[in-house]
């Protein structure tokens, strides 16, 4: 498609809103606008971090950083047990009053914001536009729920003939099990606790090893908002801790965020008690996610939109770009233009507010990564200097060969470029679905027809044309995947929350 005649009219009639002034065509040295790293939109309200007291006030509060909130961590039988009690009482509030709950948490986390923040930079490694932006969708997320639940969670009256009533309800299940990654330790951990209790539900939510703090921190705050102790039951430690709460046969439901191979173990655990009934599991995964340029593209916002998807957030984001596909023609140039970007990019200390990019979340990760890129040293193109000490992980430009070479989700600021040949990109994008992930995709073309093809074969949650990949706004672009990538339904969308219920419905004779 992208190589046939585009008509004036076609590119005049231009989908891309914003073209970056910046200098040069070819071999530039990008200085990136300030604004790259800010955080996404949101429907919270925002904060100045452009004010130096701000920020001294954050790097204060993760110089002091509180220590977990004493007494909230349980075994796991003990939580299991404290949150099955409380489920009569609490499934029996009314959802009114449990949506109340979570706009006081909201409304809580806003007033604990800068808190929240030095916890996730000093615990999480986030930077501090990143630690901003998780807050704003833990908040998101609180408020979307809560308007949702008023909405959703209501009795339906169906039709039937005369003389019969039928009522379809929306109730709780009993206790579930929310199993949560690092890399959105507050708003994924939160999101998925509200989601169970609002509607109904009690729960026993495990956050992952490295960021237990700021899920006990936020638990608390949720219990001053007014869900009850028992309601919402927190377990610390890792797989094993996870294994044991999904193996109970009291736990009626599991949602789950983290890695494919984590979800395919939950699914396998699930599953092989042959007197346990079947339980949902809602699984939000990994993604291979490509973005697809054509010759029609904006190199420079082509340029930006690779840096904020592949490199923001150290690249540990599941909706983080990992593979760009550009059209022959124009890979020399793009490929120039964007190693010029990233000259710019700083990466360092993510507390300090000049760096771009942090450290990865543990040492773990770091080996895993440092040891692929030894993988295709001979195929590195660029990487950013990094300082000495700590675990930066140089964000790289890695050349593909062939994307048979491509497999899994390297989770860090790895990008990998490949090429696909004029009149091919839908070929290359059946190629890249046949991969078997299905998370995000973006495209940059500014034919109306080429979106439109892509649209049509795509097969991913989330896609993404003219824009940046990552960043999906809680109530906008409801998010998750498809395939390996996760079973739905998304978070943030409208059919989340009907997934935690019991479909009940009540026919009478009257
Ligand atoms: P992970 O799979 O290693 O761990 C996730 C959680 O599962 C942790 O709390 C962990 O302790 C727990 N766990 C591990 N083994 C378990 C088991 N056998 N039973 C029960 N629980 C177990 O993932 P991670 O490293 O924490 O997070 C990164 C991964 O998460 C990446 O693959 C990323 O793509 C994915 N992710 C997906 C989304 C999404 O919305 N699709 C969002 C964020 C992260
Ligand atoms: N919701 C997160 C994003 O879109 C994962 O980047």
């Amino acid at each position: 498609l992208a190589d046939e005649e585009v008509s004036e009219d076609e590119l005049l009639a231009d989908p891309v809103e914003k073209v970056m002034e910046v200098g040069g065509t070819r071999h530039p040295a990008i200085r990136l606008p300030a604004e790259l790293f800010t955080p996404e939109r949101a429907n919270s309200e925002g904060m100045d971090l452009d004010d130096a007291a701000v920020l001294t006030d954050i790097a204060a509060k993760v110089a002091a950083m509180p220590a977990m909130p004493a007494g909230i961590d349980v075994d796991v039988a003990t939580a299991i047990a404290a949150a099955e009690a409380a489920y009569p009482s609490w499934s029996a509030t009314p959802v009114e009053e449990r949506a109340d709950c979570l706009e006081r948490l909201a409304d809580l986390l806003e007033q604990h914001r800068a808190q929240l923040m030095a916890i996730a930079v000093q615990e999480a490694k986030k930077t501090i536009p990143d630690a901003l932006a998780e807050v704003r969708e833990a908040v998101d997320f609180c408020r979307y729920y809560a308007a949702r639940a008023r909405h959703d969670i209501q009795p339906v009256e169906l039709p039937g003939p005369t003389g019969e009533r039928n009522v379809l309800r929306y109730e709780g299940r009993g206790v579930w099990a929310a199993i949560a990654p690092w890399n959105f330790p507050l708003a994924i951990f939160l999101g998925q606790v509200v989601a169970a209790v609002v509607t109904g539900n009690t729960v026993v939510a495990k956050p992952a090893p490295q960021t237990p703090d700021i899920a006990c921190y936020s638990i608390n705050l949720a219990r001053q908002a007014g869900i009850p102790a028992g309601a919402i039951q927190i377990v610390t430690g890792g797989g094993d801790v996870g294994q044991a709460l999904l193996g109970d046969r009291r736990i009626v439901g599991t949602v789950f965020t983290g890695s494919v191979p984590t979800a395919k173990a939950i699914a396998r655990n699930l599953l092989a008690d042959d007197v346990r009934p079947l339980v949902p599991l809602i699984a939000e995964t990994g993604g291979l996610n490509a973005m697809f340029v054509d010759s029609t593209a904006l190199s420079e916002q082509v340029v930006r939109d690779v840096v904020i998807s592949g490199f923001q957030s150290a690249g540990q984001r599941c909706s983080a770009l990992r593979l760009l596909l550009l059209q022959e023609e124009i890979a020399e140039h793009t490929i120039d233009m964007l190693v010029g970007a990233m000259r710019e990019l700083v990466v360092g200390d993510p507390a300090n507010p000049a760096n771009d990019i942090g450290p990865v979340i543990d040492k773990a990760a770091y080996d895993r990564l440092m040891a692929y890129r030894q993988s295709v040293a001979d195929r590195i193109i660029f990487e950013v200097p990094v300082p000495a000490k700590g675990l930066y992980v140089p964000p790289t430009l890695v050349r593909l060969d062939s994307l048979d070479d491509l497999n899994t989700e390297w989770f860090g600021p790895i990008v990998h470029v490949a090429t696909w040949p004029a009149g091919k990109l839908e070929e290359t994008i059946a190629a890249v679905n046949a991969k078997g992930f299905g998370l995000t995709m973006g495209l940059h073309s500014r034919i109306a027809r080429v979106s439109e093809a892509v649209e049509a074969t795509a097969r991913v949650g989330n896609l993404y044309i003219n824009r940046s990949m990552i960043g999906a706004v809680v109530g906008s672009q409801p998010f998750g995947g498809e395939g390996l990538s996760g079973t739905g339904p998304k978070a943030g969308g409208p059919n989340y929350l009907h997934r935690f219920c019991a479909e009940r419905t009540t026919s009478i004779d009257t």
